[in-house]
């Protein structure tokens, strides 16, 4: 049996997306792509150039004509990848808390989201791709062999993030945290364009239950 060829992954924030997709595209020698590094980058050329978020028209422009790249790591400090926005390398300003605050508005817009769509289109239709976000099954690779959709309870979810930012050797407060996790759950899943939901043939995984290992045992028999 051939492996699926486009495999899409997705799930509300920290649900384990990135760690799973990471893992299955190294396995299968596909290209791993994190579209949630794509919005976070455009939050933080927002946010660095002063533009307000609430700003519709000027935000969208910065989507449609930021050039965002994505390569192999230049650094040895944890990072999976060196993300740029033009030119510049944000890996680790996109992981900040003001980006993290702002994110969800700057992904509710419809010209922001068709700008980043197009992009992650062309590259997922390439094939042996594992990509990962809110709406690749449901909007941005319809057609994609395999659609995973990660979930866990909100607790769970930021009990993992302030982990991983405690990790990073930086400071964390798990209330705040999880606050933050509802909000963009909230405004992820309710707006008008391509909003966070699982597509009608994804398989759903719940890893309140299961660890990491677990989850991708589970994804790997899918794959077969
Ligand atoms: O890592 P985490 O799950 O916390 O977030 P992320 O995947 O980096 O995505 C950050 C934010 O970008 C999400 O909360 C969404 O608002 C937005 N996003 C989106 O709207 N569509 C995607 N395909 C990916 C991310």
């Amino acid at each position: 049996m051939p492996h699926p060829y486009i495999i899409a992954i997705d799930g509300p924030a920290a649900s384990g997306k990135s760690t799973l997709g990471r893992r299955l595209a190294e396995c299968l020698g596909y290209l791993f792509f994190d579209t949630g590094v794509m919005y976070r980058a455009v939050t933080w050329v927002t946010l660095q150039r002063g533009v307000a978020v609430t700003n519709e028209p000027a935000v969208t422009q910065l989507a449609e004509t930021v050039q965002i790249d994505i390569r192999p790591p230049s650094i040895e400090d944890g990072r999976a990848c060196d993300v740029l926005a033009d030119g510049i390398d944000i890996t680790w300003e996109i992981r900040t808390p003001e980006v993290e605050r702002n994110v969800s508005p700057v992904s509710v817009y419809r010209g922001v989201r068709q700008a980043l769509a197009s992009q992650q289109r062309r590259i997922g239709m390439r094939g042996k791709v594992v990509m990962v976000g809110r709406d690749i099954g449901t909007v941005v690779l319809p057609e994609a062999d395999l659609k995973i959709y990660l979930d866990a309870s909100a607790e769970e979810r930021a009990r993992r993030r302030y982990t991983e930012v405690i990790k990073r050797g930086e400071k964390a407060d798990y209330e705040e945290i999880l606050a933050g996790v509802r909000m963009r759950d909230e405004i992820d899943s309710t707006r008008a364009f391509s909003p966070l939901r699982a597509a009608a043939d994804a398989v759903i995984l719940d890893s309140d239950k299961l660890n990491a290992d677990e989850v991708f045992a589970k994804a790997e028999d899918l794959c077969r």
